[in-house]
């Protein structure tokens, strides 16, 4: 079968999110749900006035930064070493702030099905290694 053009043009892993984007038109609440469900602890790190804001955001620069690092690496990508420093001092364990990418990762998987493919699978195992070596390295 013929790639469609949006395959063709992507990385794996910005088809990724492209593909979850045609199912979900936010995936803010399934993140968090995930979130929330593996690290109960999580949930009240967030401040309960303005915190969707909050989370929302969270989420959508750390997206940003996925798809950087994947890609181009133009400079969002520099974001992940920032906050995981910033983020120490909001109590979040190096290993808590890398468990969100993984559960972004899951979190598109659920929702791809059986669109999730190998190539896929293996460009976010990739990418959640390099994102791993990024945070083990002392800034
Ligand atoms: C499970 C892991 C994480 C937890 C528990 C967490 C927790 C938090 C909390 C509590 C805040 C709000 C601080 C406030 O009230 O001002 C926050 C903000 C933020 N976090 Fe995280 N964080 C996590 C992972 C990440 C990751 C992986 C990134 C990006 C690489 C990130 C980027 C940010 C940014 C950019 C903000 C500021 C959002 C804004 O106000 O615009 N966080 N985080």
């Amino acid at each position: 079968m013929a790639l469609s053009p949006l395959k063709m043009s992507l990385n794996p892993v910005e088809l990724s999110f492209e593909l979850a984007a045609l199912r979900c038109a936010d995936l803010t609440p399934l993140v968090y749900r995930r979130l929330f469900d593996q690290h109960p602890e999580a949930q009240v790190m967030f401040r309960s006035e303005g915190g969707d804001l909050v989370r929302g955001s969270m989420l959508a620069l750390t997206i940003e930064a996925i798809l950087d690092f994947a890609g181009e690496r133009r400079g969002h990508f520099r974001l992940i070493a920032c906050e995981l420093a910033s983020h120490e001092a909001y109590g979040t364990s190096r290993q808590l702030f890398i468990a969100f990418f993984a559960i972004i990762r899951d979190t598109l998987r659920d929702l791809l099905g059986d669109e999730w493919s190998i190539a896929i699978a293996q460009a976010w195992d990739t990418l959640l290694d390099d994102i791993d070596a990024l945070a083990s390295t002392p800034a």
